[in-house]
């Protein structure tokens, strides 16, 4: 469904602040892959998911996304194919407008748009049975406005939102890292029931090593833009967080546990 091949990314390339993001990145993804991305800050994670969502362009390598080379295809070409959510919970949805509203805008996207959709009956009646799943109580709240809302309950939305149209791929970068850790939990419940039950092949970034072993059929980890460790199936079942650490001290060829940036 997605392969990445031999990407490299260089910011301000020949300045002081030139900085190498990803350094000759593979990863191939299968069809219902649920992939967790782990790694220490400015591992290049973010980079990656920007990548094959097309928000930057790759200096080289190539991105393929469901058999389509989509290396040269801009970002708002790509969003169809591509559900988004990220860290801030206020990022993915409209707080002026009501949660039928951003319903509505995420159900035409990529169709002609007016400001304020008309919303039919039998959408309102959609909309309400989609917005059971996030248990949140948000499907007697349709003429609730976004913004009233909590944090944790706009990005189940968000996520709802990104999912909607069955993306190709869905690309989730520290998407609870922003909520209290119930909330947290429940957002992560949420997406687990939402991935299973529509198949979909999904990127989740988190820093929190214990999320990243629970969920997913496969693991991860990036270092210095690149993947350094790729665990799936019986053998991700089986992995611990000090399995992770004395990974990670490996590659960073530090001998003590240098895991601050890794552990949460
Ligand atoms: N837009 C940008 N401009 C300049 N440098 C960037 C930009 N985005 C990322 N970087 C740099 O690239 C490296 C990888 O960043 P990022 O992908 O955000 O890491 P991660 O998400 O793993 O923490 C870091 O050194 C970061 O500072
Ligand atoms: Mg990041």
């Amino acid at each position: 469904m997605l392969e990445i091949k031999e990407v490299y990314k260089t910011f301000n390339a020949g300045t002081v602040n030139e900085k190498r993001a990803l350094n000759g990145l593979n990863l191939t993804l299968d069809d219902g892959d649920f992939v967790t991305v782990i790694g220490g800050n400015g591992a290049g994670k973010s980079t990656m998911l920007n990548i094959v969502s097309g928000a930057y362009t790759v200096d080289s390598g190539s991105i393929t996304i469901d058999g389509q080379d989509v290396t040269g295809l801009p970002e708002h070409k790509r969003a169809r194919f591509i559900g988004r959510v990220f860290q801030d919970p206020m990022m993915g949805t409209a707080a002026t407008m009501q949660i039928e509203e951003n319903l509505a805008l995420a159900a035409r996207r990529g169709q002609k748009r007016t400001l304020r959709p008309g919303i039919t009956k039998a959408e309102r009646e959609e909309y309400r049975e989609m917005l059971k799943i996030l248990d949140l109580g948000l499907e007697d709240r349709l003429t609730s406005k976004v913004g009233l809302l909590s944090g944790g309950q706009r990005q189940a939305l968000t996520l709802l939102m990104a999912t909607l149209k069955k993306p190709k791929l869905l690309l989730l970068d520290e998407h609870t890292a922003a909520l209290d850790p119930k909330t947290a939990a429940k957002v992560l419940e949420t997406t687990e029931k939402i991935v299973k039950r529509d198949k979909l092949t999904t990127l989740m970034i988190t820093h929190n090593m214990r999320d990243a072993i629970a969920h997913g059929n496969r693991l991860i980890m990036l270092y210095d833009g690149r993947v350094v460790l790729d665990i799936a199936g019986e053998d991700k079942k089986h992995l611990t967080v000090e399995d992770l650490l004395e990974q990670f001290t490996k590659v960073s060829g530090s001998d003590e546990a240098d895991d601050k940036l890794l552990l949460s």
